[in-house]
């Protein structure tokens, strides 16, 4: 299979974790005979300096040529002081509106020996395995901001039409009943009319997936439910910004976020990016892990529709994990951490050798 795809390292540790991300996907098309063609692009913080914005139209431009965007990470202390009126941030949310990229898939597994990096009871983790929709175009995100004229006062408005809703509710049924058959969907619907609108929709599509339990959890059940029953969540389906808390919130069962990997697909080309940010105190250290964006590139295979490929990146991932090549967020007790270089390496051999 011959695909391009355009590479973004972005800020941070993105540079880093990106360059075992490709060292990765070499071993893939030499054991399988696959060509990738990258063309690395700019965005966020870097983009800001050299070309004055975090998304400059060059990277969207290329793109909008591409098979997939491989996307680092963006973000940096100095971010907001740059440019008045603009962040590294912001290039995220033009790049996934111009692809027009309206659903974030998350999923969450629990890996046995990182359990104990977690800091909620061991018994409550064991075989966690759930996966988040998080709308990602719609919403308080996108709607209409704003101040007041004296400046007294703010607004964040927050709008989703029916389409909006079907488009990934649909892809989250689909998904749930090739998984576990359960979709949870989480909102605000005894307070938020848009949340009323959710409920309605996704009540009205079920009907062709008869064979999903559906359940409808208030947002802040459902982030007490994550915490003290994770094992009752197969898909969550949500919108943009409980999606974006009930993410992060999801990290402390996977034990780090350095470990989680997303897909955002929609009308154009999808992206592949680890869900952690740019963290720039590990910058150039080489301690930084990999894993949140190899997992990431195991996800653009499997949408190409490379399963085995996919499955091989993720049996090596858990090799590496179970063998304590771990960098430091994720290493047990007093074993000595690999370096981010050594967790790839690792990851590279384990599928060379298979
Ligand atoms: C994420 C991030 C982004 C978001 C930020 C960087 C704009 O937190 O991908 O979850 O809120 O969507
Ligand atoms: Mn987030």
């Amino acid at each position: 299979m011959k695909k391009n795809i355009t590479v973004i390292e972005g800020d941070g540790i993105g540079p880093e974790i990106m360059k075992q991300t490709i060292k990765i996907l070499n071993a893939i098309e030499k054991k399988y005979h696959h060509e990738f063609f990258y063309e690395m692009a700019m965005a966020g913080f870097i983009a800001m300096k050299k070309f004055g914005d975090p998304m400059p139209k060059k990277t969207i431009d290329s793109c909008l040529k591409s098979n997939a965007i491989l996307f680092g990470c963006i973000g940096d202390p100095d971010g907001d002081k740059y440019l008045t009126g603009m962040r590294p941030e912001d290039g995220l949310l033009k790049i996934r509106k111009e692809m027009g990229l309206y659903c974030n898939i998350r999923p969450i597994i629990s890996y046995p020996k990182v359990i104990n990096k977690s800091p909620i009871k061991n018994n409550l983790l064991d075989k966690v395995n759930f996966i988040i929709y998080r709308e990602l175009t719609g919403g308080i995100y996108f709607g209409k901001k704003g101040r007041s004229k004296n400046g007294e006062s703010a607004y964040d408005h927050c709008l989703y039409s029916k389409k909006e809703i079907r488009r990934i509710g649909k892809l989250a049924l689909q998904a749930a009943n090739s998984r576990n058959k359960k979709l949870t969907v989480v909102d605000k619907a005894n307070v938020l009319e848009t949340s009323r609108l959710w409920r309605e929709v996704i009540h009205e599509i079920s009907f062709d997936y008869p064979d999903v339990i559906l359940e409808f959890l208030y947002i802040d059940n459902a982030a007490m439910q994550i915490i003290f029953n994770p094992k009752k969540f197969d898909v969550i389906l949500t919108d943009n910004m409980f999606g974006d808390i009930l993410s992060d919130e999801s990290s402390v069962i996977a034990g780090s976020l350095g470990l989680l990997p997303s897909a955002s697909i929609g009308n154009k080309t999808p992206i592949f990016e680890p869900i952690h940010g740019s963290y720039p105190e590990a910058k150039g250290k080489n301690i930084a892990n990999p894993l949140g964006s190899i997992l990431s590139s195991a996800m653009m295979l499997e949408y190409f529709g490379l399963y085995e490929e996919k499955k091989i990146i993720e049996k090596a991932v858990s090799d590496s994990i179970e063998k304590n090549v771990c960098t430091q967020d994720i290493i047990e007790g007093h074993i000595t951490p690999s370096t981010t270089d050594e967790v790839g390496s690792y990851i590279e051999k384990y599928i060379l050798n298979q």
